[in-house]
């Protein structure tokens, strides 16, 4: 159904998309060696997570998720709490991947610092041991071999990566680039909303970085247009066995854009409430709103200094929809009254766009790339 809100993880629940679809399913299927990594971006809620799930139940492959979602509040992530997520997301992909379990217990066995058992939960940790006895490697080797020895190739999906660039005392990019390098059976798929972020915490562009310099394979997710969001809500009404005005559906998409999360969540709610209508969209947008408050407030919380500056900046973004660097910088230095340094204005626009707050046209021009998002900023007070 295209209105649960779940991320989805089969083809028919997954509306459009074809195309990023295949391209994802082509490398997986492929050469490992011709991808080890692929970088899956695209703005917050346009489907990034539905995308490679759907692609990897599709391939068949033996997978598993290290979702960087739940340290989004976190200002920094402890190295136990890294495992703690492992350790619950092995655990996860073995109850899951039914085919693959006894594979999967069989390797992990012989790490002297994971017990297995014969039912869920089919691992566990020994926590009791000094924490550096609990090498990540010995995980790696270990799916790798698995998937070695099956001959085919393990998947390791990392989503909302750029998280973990705040675990503190490991890096987990050397890991990913020791995976890159010596892993052979090892694919890596990598997805993140804040595409600077992302890009910073892959060493895209940071020679000392251990990452650098490796290809990667790039797939973007966009947001759908106009024509191609009424025609998802028309066909997810549908096949709810409900056929909403036209001009409602299109009332809708002019409030929500073509983000394929907002749309969901009104079409979920309409259900919900026997029908779209007005008011449920009132309602979506506010829910929206206040999640979008959330994350913003997130970025924030790490960037305290500069807070204010930060809102300022998207105020005026939103106040003048398509704004050039320098009104941005000509309306931060009124709003405080004195002049800005240059390179100083510059890392703070640098940051908005790095945590995807802010977005930069074709002519240069600032612009808040979500509706919501714009009611967001709206509603903080500075
Ligand atoms: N192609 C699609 N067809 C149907 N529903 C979709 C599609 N893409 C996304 N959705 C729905 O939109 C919402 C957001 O999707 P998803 O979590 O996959 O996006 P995301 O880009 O990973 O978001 P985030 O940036 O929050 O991680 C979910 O409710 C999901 O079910
Ligand atoms: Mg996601």
């Amino acid at each position: 159904m295209y209105f649960d809100l779940e991320p989805k993880s089969s083809r028919e629940d997954l509306y459009g998309f074809e195309e990023e679809l295949e391209k994802l399913l082509s490398l997986l299927r492929g050469r490992r060696a011709a991808a080890p990594l692929i970088r899956v971006v695209g703005l917050r809620r346009t489907g990034k997570t539905s995308l490679v799930r759907t692609a990897l139940n599709e391939s068949g492959l033996p997978h598993f998720t290290l979702n960087g979602r739940a340290f989004a509040e976190a200002p920094a992530i402890k190295v136990r709490s890294l495992l703690l997520l492992l350790e619950r997301e092995l655990n996860e992909a073995i109850e899951r991947q039914k085919k693959w379990r006894d594979k999967f217990l069989e390797v992990l066995e012989g790490i002297r610092w994971i017990k297995v058992d014969s039912k869920p939960p089919w691992i566990h940790f020994e926590w009791e041991r000094p924490e550096r006895e609990l090498d990540l490697l010995d995980i790696v080797y270990s799916l790798d071999r698995v998937a070695r020895e099956n001959r085919t190739k393990f998947v390791l999906f990392i989503d909302e990566a750029q998280e973990f660039r705040k675990i503190k005392g490991y890096s987990l990019q050397s890991l990913m680039a020791y995976i890159y390098d010596e892993m052979r059976n090892l694919q890596m798929v990598v997805a993140g909303s804040q595409v600077g972020l992302l890009h910073d915490f892959l060493g895209v562009h940071r020679p000392d970085a251990p990452l650098y310099g490796r290809g990667m394979a790039e797939i973007r997710v966009p947001r759908i247009s106009g024509e191609r969001a009424v025609d998802f809500l028309t066909k997810g009404f549908e096949q709810a066995g409900m056929s909403p005005d036209r001009d409602l559906v299109e009332l809708a998409v002019g409030e929500l854009d073509g983000i394929m999360g907002w749309l969901t969540l009104f079409g979920s709610r309409s259900v919900e409430r026997g029908g779209p209508s007005k008011d449920v969209l009132r309602e979506t947008v506010e829910k929206g709103a206040e999640l979008e408050v959330k994350e913003l407030e997130n970025f924030l919380q790490l960037r305290r200094q500069a807070r204010q500056r930060y809102l300022r900046i998207l105020k005026s973004s939103v106040r003048l929809r398509r704004a050039s660097w320098t009104d941005l910088k000509a309306g931060l230095e009124r709003d405080e009254g004195r002049a800005i340094a240059d390179n100083l204005f510059s890392d703070l626009i640098k940051n908005l766009v790095k945590g995807a707050f802010l977005e930069r046209d074709e002519e240069g021009r600032y612009f808040v790339p979500d509706p919501i998002l714009s009611r967001a900023i709206e509603r903080i007070r500075a």
